[in-house]
């Protein structure tokens, strides 16, 4: 029986091969990979971590590290015969300290979990996403989670101070101890940051944390044009402290509305909507924003506006766009998470739009995304005509135009979901054929028996 020797490492609880939990832990969002696991296990500290890893090398047995399985390009799903590590049994908040800013957290804990630890202490983790309820802090390490705060907080890489790491070797690294100067050479810590666990497997992170922000406000305007919605991007930026600038279109909050819980936000229809969120740094910046407004107005790209006017009504306007990804999943929908250069995000969407509409008529594409960093977000929904498997190969033949189109624009074929299963056969679209066969050379070091994630990524 191959997992025989997980059973001097763990108690009877901590592994499963009960039919269900395979089938829940064995997947990730990317919902069309078919689950194969041998079994999940459910350490609860670094050191089982590493005697499941020494024993996955003795066995030659492959591990999946397992978070809250939010990912969208199947890195957490375990279709052949793998062994799961789920770390959803070390989900302690360690401590904080208030010196250093820092909060230390078992890769387990929930981004909300540690969102509100950071709150109830005075501090502010502004890394956030859709996802935050049931994300892992470990997951969103290994993925570089982004989210909707990038322009002014930058990616999850920007808020790790200290991690602690099982490498396929089976050492435990303690990597830069929070320290804030630390010119000792290579940062091994931002190697395992975005390598979607198959350089090692994080077990704890120690976060910097911040101030929190002044009051937000939100504002919801509909935008006639695309060239509206970059013009408005860089108006508000120069004027105001810009914490959220997010995009969707009439098609996508068509799709929202659909479900039923929102309501309409502006009397008038637009082609395009942004959400824009700013700090209230000053009691003038609401008239600069309103100054602002009028000049939009003005130049022909805001059709209609409005302010958020109560904490309910922003988390309304916020849900307009949060929901556009739960509300599109009964569509069956083709994902992709690509990027560009934000001063390109015009002619790169206009481009890709005129390709569908010509080559692919019948495909409906709901387009949303973190303009302010130049993260799109490109969901076909299947025609219903359509087989699943007819649709795929067309979407599929999509991705050839659309990756090529991305290279020329020297972009990003994955921003912020991730390569995983989906999109490894596109890596080379973005990395150069040096840099993959670099990346493979790293992997070979701290994993040389090829026992973590395999098939994933590279
Ligand atoms: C989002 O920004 O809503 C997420 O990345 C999810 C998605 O693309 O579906
Ligand atoms: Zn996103």
């Amino acid at each position: 029986m191959p997992l025989k020797g997980l059973s001097q490492i763990l108690k009877p609880s901590q592994i499963s091969t009960d039919t269900q939990d395979l089938q829940v832990y064995g997947k990730d969002w990317a919902k069309h990979l078919k689950p194969n696991p041998l079994a999940v296990v459910f350490p609860t500290s670094t050191d089982q971590v590493r005697d499941i890893v020494l024993w996955a090398r003795k066995t030659k047995t492959a591990l999946v590290p397992s978070g809250g399985r939010t990912g969208m390009s199947g890195g957490a799903t375990a279709a052949n015969g793998e062994v799961l590590v789920s770390l959803s049994r070390m989900n302690k908040i360690v401590g904080h300290d208030s010196i250093d800013r820092t909060i230390t957290c078992q890769a387990g804990v929930i981004t909300e979990q540690l969102q509100n630890y950071a709150q109830d202490h005075g501090f502010y983790y502004p890394v956030d996403f859709a996802a935050r309820g049931s994300s892992q802090v470990g997951g969103n390490v290994n993925t570089n989670a982004g989210g909707i705060k990038v322009l002014r907080y930058g990616l999850t890489r920007n808020w790790v101070a200290g991690l602690t790491v099982v490498t396929g070797q089976g050492q435990v690294l303690h990597l830069n101890n929070s320290l804030v100067k630390n010119a000792t050479g290579y940062d091994l810590r931002h190697l395992f940051i975005g390598s979607e666990g198959t350089l090692g497997i994080v077990t704890e992170v120690t976060f910097q944390v911040t101030n929190p922000p002044k009051p937000l406000t939100v504002l919801l305007l509909g935008v006639e044009n695309l060239d509206g919605v970059l013009s408005i991007y860089q108006l508000y930026r120069q004027r105001v402290p810009v914490t959220a600038y997010e995009m969707f279109t009439e098609e996508a909050l068509g799709v929202v509305l659909g479900q039923g819980h929102l309501k309409r936000p502006l009397a008038e229809k637009a082609p395009y909507y942004v959400l824009v969120e700013f700090e209230q740094e000053s009691a003038e910046t609401n008239e600069h924003a309103m100054e602002l407004f009028e000049k939009c107005a003005e130049s022909g790209w805001v059709i209609d506006g409005a302010v958020a006017q109560t904490p309910q009504q922003a988390r309304e306007f916020w849900r307009l766009r949060e929901d556009i990804s739960e509300a599109t999943a009964p569509f069956e929908p083709y994902k992709n998470d690509i990027s560009v250069r934000v001063a390109d995000v015009t002619a790169f969407l206009t481009e890709l739009d005129s390709l569908i509409k010509n080559d692919y008529p019948d495909f409906q594409v709901i387009w949303f995304g973190h303009i302010g960093d130049g993260n799109l977000h490109i969901n076909i929904l299947k025609p219903k005509n359509l087989s699943s498997e007819a649709f795929l190969k067309k979407c599929h033949e999509v991705d050839q135009h659309m990756f090529a189109m991305i290279a020329r624009f020297k972009g990003s074929i994955s921003a912020e979901h991730g390569v995983g299963v989906t999109k490894r056969p596109y890596l080379h679209f973005t990395r150069s054929t040096d840099e993959i066969q670099l990346m493979r050379e790293i992997k070979a070091v701290f994993d040389p028996d090829g026992i973590l994630n395999p098939g994933k990524l590279l």
